[in-house]
């Protein structure tokens, strides 16, 4: 079950969001359609605030968190974006994140310190072994992410998403249990 909320510093939370919040998201991914649209396949299908609702009804969905989850992103209490735990539940304990952010709140670090604390919760709690990280080739500001947290680049997976009608090179980045605790020794 993952946390209802994670504690990343005095200025970010990670929230799980009631469905009552879909207004909000809804209103952040239409307020920033033509700076996600480029990267994010998803952002084409949502048009309206049923399609929002109707996404974060599937998530919230019990049971469905056993193979994905998303969190809300707060800075000083404000909805600025999303984190997405994806593809769990398999038997060989990995599992991907996914996150955007709004264009006014990039370049403050908020994105890298939410994921380092997903990190830690990942291996110290969920009992994660592996965490991927797929970025575009040709999205510097998301593989800038996993570099900056120390990932490993394993390759690069060809034509491996569709966004925006063009097919993407993908960057794969990991990193293991072992590595992430090395780190913080
Ligand atoms: C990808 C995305 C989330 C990256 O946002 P970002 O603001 O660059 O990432 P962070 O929040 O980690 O911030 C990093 C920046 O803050 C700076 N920073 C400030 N304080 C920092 C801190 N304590 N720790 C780390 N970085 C810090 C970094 O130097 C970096 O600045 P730079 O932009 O000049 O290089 C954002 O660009 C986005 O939403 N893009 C569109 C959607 C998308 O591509 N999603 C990913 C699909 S795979």
């Amino acid at each position: 079950m993952p946390a209802a909320s994670i504690n990343v510093d005095d200025d970010i939370l990670l929230r799980r969001p009631s469905l009552a919040r879909a207004e909000d998201i809804y209103a952040l991914v239409d307020a920033n359609r033509d700076h996600l649209c480029r990267w994010l396949a998803f952002v084409d299908a949502m048009r309206s605030l049923q399609d929002q609702r109707a996404w974060l009804k599937a998530m919230l969905e019990p049971g469905h968190e056993r193979w994905e989850y998303p969190m809300m992103v707060l800075h000083k209490g404000v909805l600025v974006g999303m984190i997405g735990v994806q593809n769990l539940g398999s038997r060989a304990r990995f599992c991907e994140l996914g996150y955007w952010l709004a264009a006014d709140a990039q370049g403050q670090g908020i994105i890298t310190r939410s994921c380092g604390a997903l990190l830690d919760y990942l291996f110290g709690v969920e009992g994660i072994n592996r965490v991927q990280i797929r970025a575009a080739v040709g999205n510097a500001r998301s593989r800038a992410i996993p570099e900056r947290l120390g990932f490993t680049l394993e390759g690069i997976l060809r034509q491996a998403d569709l966004a925006n009608g063009v097919f993407l090179d993908m960057a794969m980045y990991s990193m293991l249990k072992e590595e992430w605790e090395e780190r913080a020794t």
